[in-house]
This record gives structure tokens, C-alpha cells and sequence, in this order.
């Protein structure tokens, strides 16, 4: 036994996966998915093979030419991290059935009852399966160091539509008979009246994480020639999203330019329900979005920029495991800031580093009693990766990249990247293969920049850069005079938007007074604000300064959304410390209210933030 993934339990001497095909029937009423997966291997095995498994029922696994029994056993006990571990015992198999139901607990679906929806009459359910609950929807080999292809037919109410991250082939009545290639029906109501057979088709090769769906009632704009932005049909969300992603295909173009070739054919976005727990999620040629992002200004392409930029540095090359999970966000962010600079300049650019700046410093307080994940390259054996997700990974891989094209010039950096990507494109790789690939492209780079404290030292290296720009300085003189009792006037901040405020707000000092919370908002209304990053930053001061005025805000911001980027230091400031008895009481009150609202892996980072401090 030779795990290669910390976080899974495939193992090395195993053949690896290569094509899944997957029949789901959708059950709303009882929140499961009945559930055939057939899994073909690189090389016909005998003997143990290991699969990840989490929430799941396992009811046979098949012979599918036979249909004789595979004999399999499933861990009794449940690893807190990885879930169950899979074990079948293969005869010269190159394939296997397994029949199987997920549970309403499983971690990377969230279902939603019809009135946590827009239109209050039909239900919703979508995935998040990075980084690690793939498995909570299919067993499977559930690292990034192995790509499958996979086909999948979704069997859903045929008032609702699907979407998937791959391929639309058809929507057709279940009785019609599936395409060979199928696998047999998981239910026997499979061909019952009232249900639609939804089928799709990834042929590219992807980690499992990428794996995503969402159902319900949706509807689209087309914004592009190859961009459509779906939504849930009721409410104004559509079109509000059609405005504000109306910019896309610019960015698409913008990133063959600098990365080379789009390689997935479609780029369509899928704006979620409030309660999607991240901001953006690069799932290949749909991206899912939180809601928040549509607000009219500059931030919302932002994301977008993000999602696309992960179509390269991502999706085409995929960190082997969670260690070293900076190639995929260093890499995204360094990217991002690219397009931004290109379709809305360098100062908005200048902006978004700065505004990483000053989160990545935040990061070093908060785990300054556990320095590993200050780390580039990080040992996360033992760790759940969604307790450390940070700002690390961004933003000192951000620093990282951005130190070496100021090292050698952004032309020949140009050059450098699109090799990069040209050279591991749809493989899996280290922190090492990418430390080698430099060093044999750059010859002499290791003189000049020291590559191992950067990817292996803890905090933050002495060359790394706060930016320079003429809006960041301003800002964040005008956040220090703030400390010595003077506010901005109007006509300082007439032109700021969002973002402006939010570098604003992060550069205050952490201990305002209450009087002079209340002074700030009296002028500029920053607890009412619409744009939620300018909201919660601000909310956090006033819960610092534990100013009680805010508490029904802060209350009713928890209840209205479930990104993880709001409720993480939301629910941080009212519990950590001490002397905050008030504020303790109505965080558990708030999560016991809001709970259900919250996606799985948003409930599981909350308790682990009461874990550690109530
Ligand atoms: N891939 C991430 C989201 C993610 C990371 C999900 C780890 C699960 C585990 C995505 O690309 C991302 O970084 N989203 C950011 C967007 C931002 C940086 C513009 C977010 O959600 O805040
Ligand atoms: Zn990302």
C-alpha cells in the first residue's frame, strides 16, 4: 500500500481510472441519488483495488459484461478526512459496475427545498466537489493526479433542467432506450412519467474535482459567441447577470492572447443560489458563481477573470495533490490580474494586488502558531483542506511569479508561461517538475531568486512587493490618517467603488472605537451596502469594536448568504477572544437559524471555527 495523495486512499501500485460513466436519478423528496458508475481502468487488474468513497451506499459491484458479483468491502470506520475507503477484489477486470445511493448528508450536494429558491415552487441541487467530496457523489479515485474522461445521464422531474460541466448531448424522455455505451438504469422508477433523461459528455480528460451539476429551473442568456449565463429562470437574476457579464468574450480573448489557445469550446457561467459557499468555481466550460458578484462594478469580471484564468492554469494543468494546491491558485491569480490588467487597466490591477497584499499579511496572523501553511509548498497529511484553505496560496504564489517576471521581463516571462502551459497541459504536476521546468528554461534563475525559500520557508520573503499606484498609496495614506482621527471627505472618495472601499476598510486599524464606527457609516452608509465585500469588511470592525448597533445586520448578512469568504470571519470575529459572551450567544443562535441555508462544506468550516474557539 503506497497512498500517492494524502487526502485519498488510491494507490500507487493500483491502474488508475480513465472513463466513468454515471446514470444518476435524482430522488428530491428523500434528497439522494440512486446510482450506477462504471469505472474502466488504464490495464486489467486482479487483485485490491482501492477507491474513495464518502456518505455513500454501496449495493453491488458487477461484472458489466457478466453481471457476476465483484466481491468488495467498505472501511467500517470513516476516516474523518478521507471518508470511506473501497476495496474490491478484481479478476483480470478492466471494468466494474458499481450500483450505489448517495445520502442526503453527502458532502459536495447541497439540496435546496422549494421556498431556499427564487421561484418558491420547484426545488435545486448543485455540486462542490473540490477539493475533496467528489467522492460523496460517485466512488471513485478521488486525487487530482489521475484525469478521467466520463459520461454522464442525469434522470431529473422534467419541470427542471440540467447542467453539467461537460458536454450537452440530449434531453429526452427516460423511455427511450440509452445509448449502448450506458450503463443499466439505477432505479426502478427510472422510466417513469414525469421524469426527463438529461446526457452529457466530458471527453477531456479532468481531475475529479472538476465534476459538477446543478438542476433546477433554469433559464440563459447567450452574452457571447460562446459564452451563455444560466441562471434560475424566476426573479430578476438572468438578467442582471446577462449586464454584468456582458464583458466576457473580451476576457476570453484577452487570455488566448497572453495563455494560448481555449481549449474547452464553450466558457459559460452559472450564477448560483445566495448559499453557493465559494465566490467562483472554475468547473471547465460552465463556471459556477455566487450571486454576489453581480453588483454593477468593476469586481464582478474580476471573478469571472479568476474562473477563466483557471481554464489554463487549473484545468489544463492540475496540481498532483492539495500539497501543492499554489500551482493552481498562484498560477490563477497571477493570470487573473493579467486579463484585469488588460481589459480595465493597470491601475484597477494595482488595486486587486494591493487588496492581496493585505490579506496575505492577515494570514500570517492568523496562523502564526502554524506556520506549515504559510508554506507554498505545505504537508497536508492529517489535514482537512477546506479547515486551511487561506489567502497563502494566491497570494504568496501570486508574489512568487510576479518576482520572477520582474526578474527576467514580462516579455520573456510571456514566453516562459505559454510553454509552461503549452508543455503540461492536461497532466498533473509538482511543485519539483515546475522548480525543474523553470530552472532548465531560465538557466542561472536560482542565483538571482531563492526558489526554496520561497516554496518551501514559511512568512512572507524579504523580495516580495507591496504594489505601487497612484489610487493603492492614496488609499492607504488616507486608511492611516483615519488612525489619527480624520475621515475621508466626499470629494475624496466621490469616484471609489467597492473594491476601493474594501482596500479601505482591510487597512484600518483592527481596534477602532464604537463612536468612530458609527461616525463612518453615518457618512457613508457602509453597513447598508450592497456589495457584500464592502459590508462584511465593515461589520467586522463594528463586531471588533463590538459596537451592538450592528448585530441585527451582521445577523441578517449571516442569514442572507452562504459564501464561506463572508461567514468565515464573520462567525471568527463574534466567537474568538475572550470577554465576548453576548457575541457567542448569538453566533450559535445565528447558525442553528441559518444552518440548513448552508452548503455542507460551509456548515463543516463553521463548526470547525466553534471547534476551535467555543
Ligand atoms: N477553485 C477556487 C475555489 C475553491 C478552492 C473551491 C478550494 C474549493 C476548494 C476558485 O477558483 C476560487 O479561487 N474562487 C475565489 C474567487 C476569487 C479568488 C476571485 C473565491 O471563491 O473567492
Ligand atoms: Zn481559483
Amino acid at each position: 500500500m503506497a497512498p500517492i495523495d494524502p487526502h485519498s486512499f488510491t494507490d500507487s501500485t493500483h491502474p488508475v481510472t480513465t472513463h466513468i460513466a454515471l446514470s444518476l436519478y435524482l430522488d428530491f423528496p428523500s434528497s439522494t441519488i440512486h446510482a450506477t458508475a462504471l469505472l474502466s481502468l488504464s490495464t486489467p487488474h486482479t487483485g485490491p483495488l482501492s477507491l474513495d468513497t464518502r456518505s455513500l451506499t454501496i449495493h453491488s459491484v458487477l461484472d458489466p459484461q457478466s453481471q457476476a458479483p465483484i466481491p468488495f468491502s467498505l472501511s467500517s470506520d470513516q476516516d474523518p478526512i478521507r471518508g470511506r475507503h473501497l476495496t474490491l477484489s478484481l479478476s483480470n477486470h478492466s471494468s466494474f459496475l458499481v450500483v450505489y445511493s448517495t445520502s442526503p448528508s453527502s458532502s459536495a450536494l447541497q439540496w435546496l427545498s422549494p421556498p431556499q429558491t427564487f421561484n418558491k415552487t420547484l426545488p435545486f441541487v448543485y455540486t462542490q466537489c473540490q477539493s475533496i467530496h467528489a467522492r460523496s457523489v460517485f466512488p471513485c479515485q478521488d486525487t487530482p493526479a489521475a484525469r478521467v474522461t466520463y459520461t454522464c445521464l442525469l434522470n431529473v422531474p422534467s419541470s427542471l433542467s440540467a447542467v453539467m460541466s461537460a458536454r450537452h448531448v440530449t434531453r429526452r424522455s427516460p423511455s427511450e432506450s440509452s445509448p449502448s455505451h450506458a450503463p443499466p438504469p439505477p432505479h426502478a422508477t427510472w422510466g417513469a412519467e414525469g421524469r426527463a433523461v438529461e446526457e452529457f459528455v466530458m471527453d477531456q480528460p479532468i481531475p475529479t474535482y472538476l465534476f459538477a451539476f446543478a438542476v433546477g429551473e433554469l433559464g440563459f442568456r447567450e452574452v457571447g459567441p460562446r459564452t451563455r449565463v444560466y441562471a434560475e429562470a424566476a426573479g430578476p437574476v438572468l438578467d442582471e447577470a446577462a449586464r454584468e457579464f456582458a464583458g466576457t468574450e473580451e476576457m476570453v480573448q484577452q487570455g488566448e492572447r497572453l495563455f494560448g489557445p481555449y481549449d474547452w469550446e464553450r466558457f459559460d457561467l452559472l450564477v448560483l443560489p445566495p448559499s453557493f459557499p465559494y465566490g467562483g468555481m472554475e468547473n471547465p466550460r460552465m463556471v459556477f458563481l455566487t450571486p454576489t458578484v453581480i453588483k454593477g462594478d468593476a469586481s464582478g469580471a474580476q471573478v469571472v477573470a479568476h474562473e477563466l484564468a483557471h481554464s489554463w492554469t487549473g484545468n489544463l494543468i492540475t496540481n498532483k495533490t492539495n500539497d501543492h494546491f499554489w500551482l493552481n491558485e498562484g498560477f490563477t491569480t497571477y493570470a487573473e490580474r493579467r486579463i484585469v490588467e488588460a481589459v480595465q487597466g493597470e491601475d484597477r490591477a494595482a488595486l486587486n494586488i494591493g487588496i492581496g497584499w493585505k490579506g496575505l499579511n492577515e494570514e500570517m496572523e492568523r496562523f502564526k502558531d502554524n506556520m506549515e501553511f504559510t508554506k507554498l509548498k505545505t504537508n497536508q497529511e492529517g489535514v482537512d483542506p477546506d479547515d486551511v484553505y487561506s489567502q497563502v496560496p494566491y497570494e504568496k504564489g501570486f508574489q512568487f511569479l510576479w518576482r520572477i517576471e520582474r526578474q527576467i521581463g514580462r516579455p520573456a516571462f510571456d514566453e516562459f508561461l505559454k510553454k509552461y502551459i503549452n508543455t503540461f497541459k492536461f497532466k498533473s504536476i509538482d511543485t519539483e517538475t515546475f522548480l525543474d521546468f523553470l530552472k532548465a528554461n531560465v538557466p542561472g534563475i536560482e542565483k538571482d531568486i531563492d526558489l526554496e525559500l520561497w516554496t518551501e520557508g514559511t512568512g512572507i520573503p524579504p523580495d516580495a512587493y507591496e504594489p505601487v499606484s497612484n489610487i493603492y498609496t492614496k488609499i492607504v495614506s488616507l486608511a492611516n490618517e483615519f488612525k489619527l482621527g480624520r475621515m475621508p471627505r466626499e470629494d475624496e472618495v466621490a469616484d471609489w467603488q467597492g473594491q476601493e472601499w474594501e482596500l479601505y476598510l482591510e487597512n484600518l486599524p483592527k481596534a477602532v472605537e464604537a463612536s468612530q464606527i458609527l461616525a463612518l457609516d453615518e457618512r457613508y452608509r457602509l453597513s447598508e451596502s450592497k456589495d457584500y465585500e464592502v459590508k462584511v469588511a465593515f461589520l467586522q470592525l463594528a463586531i471588533s469594536a463590538k459596537c451592538r448597533d450592528y448585530y441585527g445586520e451582521v445577523e441578517k448578512t449571516l442569514k442572507s448568504v452562504g459564501r464561506m469568504k463572508y461567514l468565515r470571519p464573520l462567525y471568527t470575529a463574534l466567537v474568538q477572544g475572550t470577554g465576548k459572551e453576548e457575541e457567542k450567544i448569538l453566533a450559535k443562535r445565528v447558525f442553528a437559524e441559518a444552518r440548513d441555508c448552508y452548503h455542507p462544506i460551509a456548515q463543516g468550516v463553521v463548526e470547525s471555527i466553534f471547534a476551535k474557539h467555543l
